[in-house]
């Protein structure tokens, strides 16, 4: 890592899809506030996805990963397409640069924004963070097929939950939730799953108790998928496991407006391997190539790269920009504007530029 300079080398994956646009949205608004603020931003691109695939038949080169270990961040648009499984396209990029990288985080904001209408009949502010344990859990690789084509033809796939998984999870969460209110809530089913999720709630409590401005709520999932439609100004911290997150925060990406929006940042806290920024979203193939995704969530996960490239300065400009934009009613279809995706880029550019720190 290079967090004390001002000089960072980041690998680009577009990826498929709308991450062909939002992407290079993205990087044009990176590189302006990098030339306000002194930085040295060295972007170098991946040709890697679904293309990639049907020319290699792999998603990313065998090497793939190592080429990327020597980056101080990762910032990748979306995979996906429907050429490929699923199964090939995630598990052949996203999911081992998260598994490998030890990317145990999965930080989602959820936060309303001025211009920006939820579908929500009452409007309070929305703040939310749900910290999604990246790693485990549902999302395992132990299972398996048997019978295939015939009448008993199964299919098992285990939930893995570690002590050690479970509890940096908690720990990322609780630490985050004691700089804020210190209220964190817990997603959990053990009313019906009976081993792991009980688990999750002994390790998550024992976590948290050693954080003593922290209380946590346990909230069984379905209730707290409504809670989240109903009162989510009420929520402040989330912690859940890695189906339980990714679910939560599309929904909490809804009820604020549009998962356009979303942003993530996939953590690895220690800084032993780059973490990796990307949107909420997916390819979305289809508003693919028609100039209509909302760049939104691409850039705001640039400025979560920033912050966590140790420029929080530039970061709050990047921010402010975007939100400064769609205060002033620009903005892409999703969120009820008319702007495509170069106009409201032009937009969030401007916006950069008035909001300039004024140097001496
Ligand atoms: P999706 O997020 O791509 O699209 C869902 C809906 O939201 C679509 O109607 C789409 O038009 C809209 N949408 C998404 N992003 C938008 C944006 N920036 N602006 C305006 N509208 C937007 O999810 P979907 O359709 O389920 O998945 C498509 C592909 O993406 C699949 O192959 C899926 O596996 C993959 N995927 C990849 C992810 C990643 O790379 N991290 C995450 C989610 C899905
Ligand atoms: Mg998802």
């Amino acid at each position: 890592m290079t967090n004390e300079t001002s000089r960072h080398s980041i690998a680009v994956i577009a990826g498929d899809g709308i991450g062909k646009e939002v992407v290079p949205s993205a990087i044009t608004c990176l590189e302006r506030i990098a030339s306000i603020h002194g930085l040295d931003l060295v972007f170098t691109y991946f040709d890697w996805g679904s293309d990639f695939y049907g020319r290699h038949g792999r998603m990313m080169p065998i090497d793939g990963l190592d080429q990327l270990a020597r980056h101080d961040a990762i910032f990748l648009g979306a995979v996906g397409s429907p050429e490929v499984p699923d199964t090939e396209s995630l598990w052949g990029l996203l999911i081992p640069i998260r598994r490998e990288f030890q990317q145990y985080i999965n930080l989602r904001p959820v936060k309303t924004l001025d211009g920006v209408k939820s579908p929500l009949a009452a409007a309070n502010p929305i703040d939310i963070l749900i910290v999604r344990e990246n790693n485990e859990g549902e999302y395992s690789e132990v299972g398996g097929r048997m019978y295939r084509g015939l009448p008993h033809e199964s299919a098992v796939q285990e939930t893995i939950f570690t002590r050690l998984g479970v509890s940096r999870a908690a720990r990322y969460a609780a630490a985050l939730a004691a700089t804020r209110t210190g209220r964190l809530t817990s997603a959990t089913k053990s009313n019906g799953i009976v081993h792991t999720m009980p688990f999750w709630d002994e390790v998550v409590a024992e976590t948290v108790a050693q954080y003593p401005g922290v209380t946590v709520t346990h909230e069984l999932v379905d209730a707290l998928a409504a809670h989240l439609v109903l009162k989510p100004w009420t929520l402040d911290v989330i912690v859940a496991s890695n189906l339980f997150g990714d679910i939560l925060s599309d929904l909490g990406s809804s009820v604020t407006g549009s998962i356009g929006l979303a942003p993530s940042a996939n953590l690895n806290p220690e800084g032993d391997f780059p973490s990796l920024f990307e949107p909420v979203h997916g390819s979305a193939p289809d508003i693919a190539g028609k100039n209509l995704a909302n760049p939104v969530g691409q850039i705001w996960s640039g400025a979560m790269m920033l912050e966590h490239l140790g420029h929080p300065d530039a970061a709050a400009h990047l921010q402010s920009a975007f939100e400064s934009a769609l205060r002033h009613g620009h903005g892409t279809r999703d969120i009820g504007g008319t702007s495509t995706t170069t106009e409201f880029t032009q937009a969030i550019l401007t916006a950069i530029d008035a909001l300039a720190p004024v140097t001496a």
